[in-house]
C-alpha cells in the first residue's frame, strides 16, 4: 500500500511536469505560430494562410526519424526559412509564399520548445492526412489534399 502511494505520487508529478512544459510549448505556439498555423482540421481550407501544423508536422516526421533532427530542422526553419530546405512540397510554396522568417519573434530557446511540443502532439494519433487515405499521401504537400 506505502509503496502504491509513492508510485503514485511520483506518477502525479510526471504527469504535472508534463503537462506544465506541454502548456508552455502549446501557449508559446499559440502566440508565435497560430496566427498562420491553424491546430486543428481546417473546415474551410480555402482561408489558410499557412500549412495547418498537422501537416507541417506530418512531413516533418517522414524526412526527420528523429525527435531531435526534427526539433532542430522546426527551429532554424523558423528563423531562416529557405525553400531548398522545405519538407513541404513545392506547390505549397507556391500557394502560401514562403515562410516569412520570424527572427525576432521567437528566440531561439522558445523555438526548442514549440518545437518539442509540435513533435509531441502532431499529427494527432490517427491522423491520414487531410482528405485521402493513409499510404499514397507521401509527398503530397504539407497540406494534404
Ligand atoms: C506569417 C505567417 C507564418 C507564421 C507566423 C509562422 N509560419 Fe510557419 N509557415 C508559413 C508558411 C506560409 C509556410 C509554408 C511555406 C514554407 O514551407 O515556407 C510555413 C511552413 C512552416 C514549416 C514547414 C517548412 C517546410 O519544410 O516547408 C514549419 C516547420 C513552420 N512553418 C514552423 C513555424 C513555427 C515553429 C512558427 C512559429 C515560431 C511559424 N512557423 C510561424 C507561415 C508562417
Amino acid at each position: 500500500m506505502k509503496l502504491q502511494k509513492k508510485l503514485f505520487a511520483i506518477g502525479t508529478t510526471l504527469l504535472l511536469t508534463n503537462t506544465l512544459y506541454a502548456q508552455d510549448g502549446a501557449s508559446l505556439f499559440d502566440t508565435k505560430c497560430a496566427a498562420c498555423h491553424v491546430t486543428s482540421r481546417p473546415s474551410d481550407k480555402s482561408t489558410l494562410v499557412a500549412p495547418p501544423v498537422m501537416g507541417v508536422m506530418r512531413h516533418v516526421k517522414m524526412r526527420y526519424t528523429s525527435k531531435e533532427e526534427a526539433v532542430a530542422f522546426i527551429s532554424a526553419y523558423a528563423l531562416n526559412p529557405e525553400a531548398s530546405k522545405a519538407v513541404c512540397m513545392p506547390q505549397k510554396i507556391k500557394r502560401f509564399g514562403l515562410m516569412p522568417s520570424q527572427k525576432g519573434n521567437v528566440t531561439k530557446e522558445e523555438l526548442q520548445t514549440i518545437a518539442s511540443w509540435m513533435y509531441d502532439n502532431f499529427p494527432p494519433q490517427g491522423f491520414q492526412g487531410m482528405g485521402r487515405g493513409q499510404g499514397k499521401g507521401q509527398g503530397k504537400g504539407c497540406q494534404t489534399r
